[in-house]
């Protein structure tokens, strides 16, 4: 297949299989190192797709640290010049690239305050890691795709493998099963391919998701909009209830994401209910009880523990962008109006 993007999102699983080994000594004494901080909460600063993961660190702080969690707002650190005080604070700063001078400054803050920060990036002599006070490298080597697929999986290993460290819970093998599930997860493709072709006739849709893959259906709607022109909007299904469901008939395309069992019942609940709106449903699920013939079925591998699974189940989301992308006539290596680097102030 003639695709750069492609072609990265393929490497992904031995970039996570190298990353794993190369940074677990590392990561493990940066925990220790932080434990004796006493950080009382993690305040995140990252835009655009180290935003999603962002959102995956929001889960897995809280849920494996029971810490809680701030995604920061950097115009408060630029524009405003008003900062909030960050006692307390462990401060990460996300950002492929390195370059965006608001997440810059955001650490640059930080630092000045004396909150403890981290840079998590995939270049080790840009502007955020200079800012940081330590900084961890996603080493998922240069990203030449503009959509960002490897750099997010990678940068969720690393806030799994920070989150595991901060509890002196990490060992060689606590991330490994990820790397077997993320390779059939790549299986998924004529099934992906499947449901892109089956939703290319909609200029809408909609990503839902919830908890642990609340990140997952915010990423896969930015890559279906930034390389398709799709418009898809990401909701938690819960805030989806809440309202905007009343839009889901007339054939819209609903992107079910569900893996693990802790909503898999208010899945199939919502995915009858939609259809019976007349919406269409494309779950993207290790099982969701009740699929129609006529459901796109994107299997993942099934695994435990959840929160472990958004780093796979990514991966039939980036597929499924990257083929609805070529079933609506677009080069997924040329998205329209956007470069790979973007600066915001
Ligand atoms: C998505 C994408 C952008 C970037 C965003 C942040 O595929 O490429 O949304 O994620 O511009 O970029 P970095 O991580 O370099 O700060």
């Amino acid at each position: 297949m003639e695709s750069l993007l492609w072609k990265e999102i393929q490497e992904q699983p031995e970039i996570i299989r190298q990353l794993i080994a190369a940074e677990h000594d590392h990561v493990l004494r940066l925990g220790r190192e932080l434990r004796g901080k006493n950080c009382r909460f993690i305040y995140l600063a990252a835009r655009g797709t180290s935003d999603n993961a962002a959102r995956y660190g929001q889960y897995l702080f809280g849920g494996i640290n029971r810490l809680p969690v701030a995604l920061s707002a950097p115009s408060l650190f630029t524009a405003y010049q008003t900062p909030p005080r960050l006692e307390g604070a462990l401060v990460l700063g996300i950002s492929q690239s390195g370059q965006s001078p608001d997440i810059v400054e955001v650490l640059g803050e930080a630092r000045r305050q004396g909150a403890p920060t981290v840079a998590i990036t995939n270049d080790g002599d840009s502007p955020l890691a200079r800012a940081a006070e330590h900084v961890l490298l996603l080493g998922a080597g240069r990203e030449l795709s503009v959509a960002a697929t490897k750099t997010y999986t990678a940068t969720l290993a690393l806030i799994a493998m920070l989150s595991l460290a901060l509890d002196d819970r990490l060992r060689p093998e606590s991330l490994l099963p990820v790397v077997p599930w993320m390779e059939t997860a790549l299986k998924s493709e004529p099934q992906a391919q499947a449901a892109a072709e089956r939703m290319a006739d909609s200029s809408r849709a909609v990503v839902l998701g919830r908890g642990y893959h609340y990140c997952t259906a915010h990423e896969i709607a930015l890559k279906i909009k930034e390389l398709s022109g799709v418009e898809a909007e990401p909701y938690s299904t819960a805030d989806f209830k809440h309202g905007p469901i009343a839009m889901a008939e007339g054939g819209l395309p609903v992107i079910l994401v569900s893996y693990g069992t802790t909503f898999r019942r208010e899945m199939e609940v919502l995915a009858d209910l939609v259809r019976s709106q007349g919406a269409r449903v494309l779950p993207l699920a290790d099982e969701l009880p009740g699929m129609q013939p006529a459901d796109s079925w994107i299997p993942l591998p099934p695994g435990e523990p959840e929160w472990l699974t958004p780093i796979a189940a990514i991966l039939p989301g980036q597929l499924l962008a990257f083929h609805l992308t070529r079933a609506r006539g677009l080069d997924p290596d040329r998205p329209r109006h956007i470069r790979k680097v973007t600066l915001t102030h």
